[in-house]
């Protein structure tokens, strides 16, 4: 719970974005401590009754970040903040990638936890640690984690992603690796936030405040954190050099213009909201990505059933024989990642299977790709990067999709049913 101290008005609320229009000063509770709020003063106190100084936290986003600033809706505003936000995260990080390092040694393992969305982006987090710094990873819902009795102890180094810092599942999960001497870093947006306060050490993620419940640019943002702290990793165990550290991270300098690219050619959202026109009305959606690119699918889906809801489901492409290919009719839509990548000879056989059963094909590709054009009833054209950093360029596409098929079917994009933007309860 987060105190929102205002001036001559105090909130009560689970995360600070949700009182931003108002303040931007936030006191937060710890666990057994009592709050007192009244209009003009907040007094906390703790079980036995005695009265605890709180430091109140200035967050440096301000209050017209929390407005739409001509977009239509929140979510759409934080597709197209994208680039801003992930070159925000590559210089917010610097001092750390480029200097002084990471106060955390030692390890020889790492788990991750998270949900949703942020799950999504630790699936992602696992190529790069294990392909660029050579450590295994596990990768875990942390509603499964903090009940499955993980074998933890002190050589693992658990990595908590979260957007809000404020997940109940995921606070768990950490708390039980912290309490069997794990090390802990959290990977998070909200600069005080519980997940902030209890880690060993944070990356920030610099998405600024995300209003809408439908995570886009903090996905993206925990991508490039993960990638960064994979490089760094990677270097330090010398597993990359400082030339192809470099490299990487030039890469990754270019994505925010990359993505800006894609978002500014008309032509393309124009595309992207003529095939969203087509299959609004659909009932089902299959999505399908292989690699580093198969939680790009997941994510997708996520996205389309969450604002849409419309049933999406997302695999890994070579899994389709394994039951998802029974699903394929002539009307259900099937949303390809099929990108420059080491296994686009497999995606595109994947495409042709779909194809031989009268599947209805959209493909997200890198320009010209005539092969899979050919192939496909629609694509969608992005600008060619390296295949890890292809999923942060891919996953705008997607969604936008899911954005303009929830605001064609008339839903409230930004707040869907049934959904809190954090999940602050078990
Ligand atoms: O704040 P967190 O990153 O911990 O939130 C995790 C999920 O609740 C969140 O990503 C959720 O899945 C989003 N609604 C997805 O768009």
């Amino acid at each position: 719970m987060v105190i929102g101290i205002g001036e001559g008005e105090n909130f009560i609320a689970s995360d600070v974005p949700a009182f931003l229009p108002y303040t931007n000063k936030a006191l937060f509770l710890d666990d057994f401590e009592i709050a007192i709020v009244e209009r003009e003063k907040v007094k906390v106190f703790d079980f036995e009754g005695n009265k605890k100084e709180k430091k109140v936290h200035m967050i440096p986003w301000s209050i017209t970040q929390a407005e739409k600033a001509g977009f239509k809706h929140f979510m759409l505003k934080e597709i197209f903040e994208q680039p801003r936000a992930i070159a925000d995260t590559i210089s917010g990080n610097l001092s750390w990638f480029k200097g002084d390092g990471l106060e955390i040694e030692n390890f020889n393992k790492v788990q991750i936890v998270a949900c949703g969305t942020s799950y999504h982006a630790g699936l992602i987090g696992k190529f790069y640690i294990e392909n660029l710094a050579k450590v295994p990873v596990e990768v875990d819902y942390a509603s499964e984690y903090r009940y499955r009795e993980p074998i933890v102890d002190n050589s693992v180094l658990v990595i908590a992603i979260t957007q809000s810092g404020e997940t109940a599942d995921t606070l768990a999960a950490m708390r039980l690796a912290k309490s069997k001497g794990a090390k802990t870093l959290a990977i998070c947006n909200v600069i005080g936030s519980t997940a902030t306060r209890e880690a060993d050490t944070t990356i920030y993620t610099y998405a600024g405040p995300e209003i809408s419940v439908a995570s886009t640019k903090a996905f993206t943002t925990q991508l490039t954190s993960l990638f960064l702290f994979a490089l760094w990793l990677g270097r330090k165990r010398k597993v990359l050099n400082e030339i192809e550290t470099e490299e990487y991270f030039k890469e990754l300098m270019k994505v925010p213009s990359k993505i800006e690219e894609f978002l500014n050619r008309e032509k393309e959202e124009e595309n992207v909201k003529k095939i969203s026109l087509e299959f609004y009305k659909s009932s089902d959606a299959l999505y399908l990505g292989r690699n580093v690119n198969y939680p790009i699918a997941l994510e997708g889906a996520l996205k389309l059933k969450e604002i849409s809801y419309i049933h999406a489901e997302g695999y890994p492409a070579g899994e389709m024989k394994h039951g998802p290919i029974a699903l394929i009719d002539e009307s259900m839509p099937v949303i390809f990642v099929a990108t420059e990548s080491k296994l686009k000879e497999k995606v595109v056989s994947n495409i042709e299977e779909v194809k031989a059963r009268k599947g209805r094909v959209i493909s997200v590709i890198n320009e010209e790709d005539e092969e899979v054009k050919k192939l496909s009833e629609f694509t969608i054209e992005v600008p060619k990067t390296l295949e890890f950093l292809s999923p942060i360029v891919n996953v705008v596409p997607l969604q936008l999709f899911a954005y303009y098929i929830a605001d064609f079917l008339g839903y409230d994009v930004d707040r869907p049913r049934n959904l809190a933007k954090s999940v602050t309860v078990e």
